[in-house]
């Protein structure tokens, strides 16, 4: 909200200054008529003097070389490029300039780059926002009706990795076959379960996901699968398959649903995985790697084998990052309900550090909580209880991000979390598959789900099972 009020004053006061400018020039223009050449020459050079006090103050209209083409290597281009997923690309003038005033309208409505979470609650590591000031630059330039500059401005072409962002991993798993790409229509999840090998356990410092057909990979989520994890045990190994491919009901909802620790997620423009120092996650000897894709197509048949890179910890590491998750599977949405509230509640069982959150709702997703419970000793005109507010989040199905703490978090055992989610089952939510359906728990996007993922570092030694041995009091 603070940001949204900079922007619109930096905005306006660009105007007022080239109001200004007008002015002065329309003034000057008068003057000439009165006073005749003598003066022409003196007012001339007033005019430009005063044009380079202009652009020292910032008030000359950005160019698209000079000011724009900056913003948007460094903001945009992850997914408006040529091999991206955007539809559009802002590399050249020539194919920027006919979204100027979209442009202007995305970023001051806050639409891109894309991000979610209320900038009124937390700080984020990877929070890709911009600042007022580039917003004003993007805004005022599309008010001077985008203008092009001089070429010779232009930052260098920014190069984008087709390979990784990460340093040379120490090791590639890939998804053993290609996954075929049909030209059109919705693509179902698809899985492929890769075999690590590893003859002994791992930890992972760093890891990159990286697409061979980046334009096509929406999402996609890298779990670890421990030998004696009985998660999606008939499916087949090392061959691309859906939900909907698989005969055992329960491997078919282990597809769409699982408590499995998760490496890493993958977005466009999502950053890989780098923990703080010490920090690592952990591979048992002999897991596999299930990849979950999700594909959009884009009119031309195609097809995807992605890998993540791995960079592993020479040594054990003091702190073990653990993906855990608050869930509410017993609810009833009813129909055409435009603000449903439901609520997850846990403590912590052991001292964790929190590090990041990712909510994960399907299609009548609408907002997204997740707070800290602080009880009050009973005492007089004091309240119960205060809620501390870790992140709220405007939630978009098709932009499952998730939100890194700036400040990684230090929480006691015993410290209660919240998790709020609202549901907008109304007409209104141009998602909703079926305003007039009750919607409970379910695999289906026209189901609902009520999940958010958060990763926490606990001691090396421990594992999720003995994470949640709560002390008998
Ligand atoms: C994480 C990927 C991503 C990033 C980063 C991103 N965009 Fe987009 N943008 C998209 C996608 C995908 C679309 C297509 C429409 C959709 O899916 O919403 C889009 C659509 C747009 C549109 C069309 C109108 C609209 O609002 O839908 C504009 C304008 C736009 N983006 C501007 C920008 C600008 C400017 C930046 C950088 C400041 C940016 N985008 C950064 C993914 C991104």
């Amino acid at each position: 909200m603070i940001d949204e009020s900079l922007a619109m004053r930096a905005t306006s006061k660009y105007s007022s200054q080239l109001a200004d400018l007008n002015r002065a020039m329309l003034k000057t223009r008068s003057l000439q008529l009165r006073f005749g050449m003598i003066i022409v020459l003196f007012l001339a050079l007033r005019i430009v003097s005063s044009g380079s006090a202009a652009q020292q103050n910032g008030t000359a209209p950005p160019t698209f070389y000079r000011d724009v083409l900056p913003i948007l290597q460094q903001d945009c281009q992850s997914c408006h490029r040529a091999a991206s997923i955007a539809p559009m690309p802002f590399e050249s003038y020539e194919r920027t300039k006919p979204y100027a005033g979209a442009i202007r309208h995305a970023v001051e409505q806050k639409s891109m780059p894309p991000w979610f979470a209320d900038p009124a609650v937390g700080k984020f590591a990877n929070d890709p926002s911009l600042s007022a000031a580039e917003i004003a630059t993007l805004a005022a330039w599309a008010e001077a009706n985008a203008p092009a500059g001089d070429k010779k401005d232009a930052p260098p072409l920014r190069r984008w990795a087709e390979n990784w962002s990460i340093s040379e991993p120490d090791l590639v798993l890939s998804m053993p076959q290609p996954v075929s790409l049909p030209a059109s229509g919705d693509i179902e999840y698809t899985y492929e379960i890769a075999p690590t090998h590893f003859a002994g356990d791992r930890w992972v410092r760093m890891s990159e996901v990286l697409p061979s057909l980046r334009s096509n990979v929406h999402h996609a989520v890298v779990y670890i699968r421990p030998p004696d994890s009985s998660w999606l045990r008939h499916a087949p190994v090392g061959i691309p398959f859906t939900a909907s491919t698989l005969n055992d009901p329960d491997d078919r909802r282990g597809a769409l649903w699982t408590d499995s620790d998760i490496l890493l997620v993958y977005a466009p423009g999502s950053s890989p995985d780098e923990w703080p120092a010490d920090m690592a996650q952990f591979i048992p000897a002999g897991s596999d790697l299930v990849f979950q894709m999700h594909y959009t197509t884009n009119g031309h048949a195609a097809s995807d084998r992605t890998s993540i890179g791995l960079i592993l910890s020479k040594q054990v590491p003091t702190w073990r990052v653990l993906t855990l998750q608050l869930t509410n599977d017993h609810f009833l949405i009813p129909p055409g309900d435009p603000n449903f509230r439901v609520e997850a509640r846990g403590t912590l069982p052991k001292d964790t550090t929190l590090l990041s959150f990712m909510p994960h709702m399907h299609l009548r997703g609408k907002r997204f909580e997740y707070n800290l419970i602080h009880r009050n000793k009973h005492a007089a005109g004091k309240p119960a209880y205060e809620i501390e507010p870790l992140l709220h989040v405007n939630y978009h199905f098709h932009r499952q991000m998730s939100y890194r703490l700036a400040q990684p978090r230090f929480l006691k055992a015993g410290t209660e979390l919240q998790a709020v989610a609202w549901y907008d089952n109304s007409e209104k939510n141009p998602h909703n598959p079926d305003p007039g359906a009750t919607v409970r728990w379910g695999e289906q996007t026209y189901d609902e789900m009520m999940v958010v993922f958060f990763d926490v570092a606990v001691p090396a030694s421990m594992d999720k099972q003995r994470f949640f041995i709560r002390p008998k009091n």
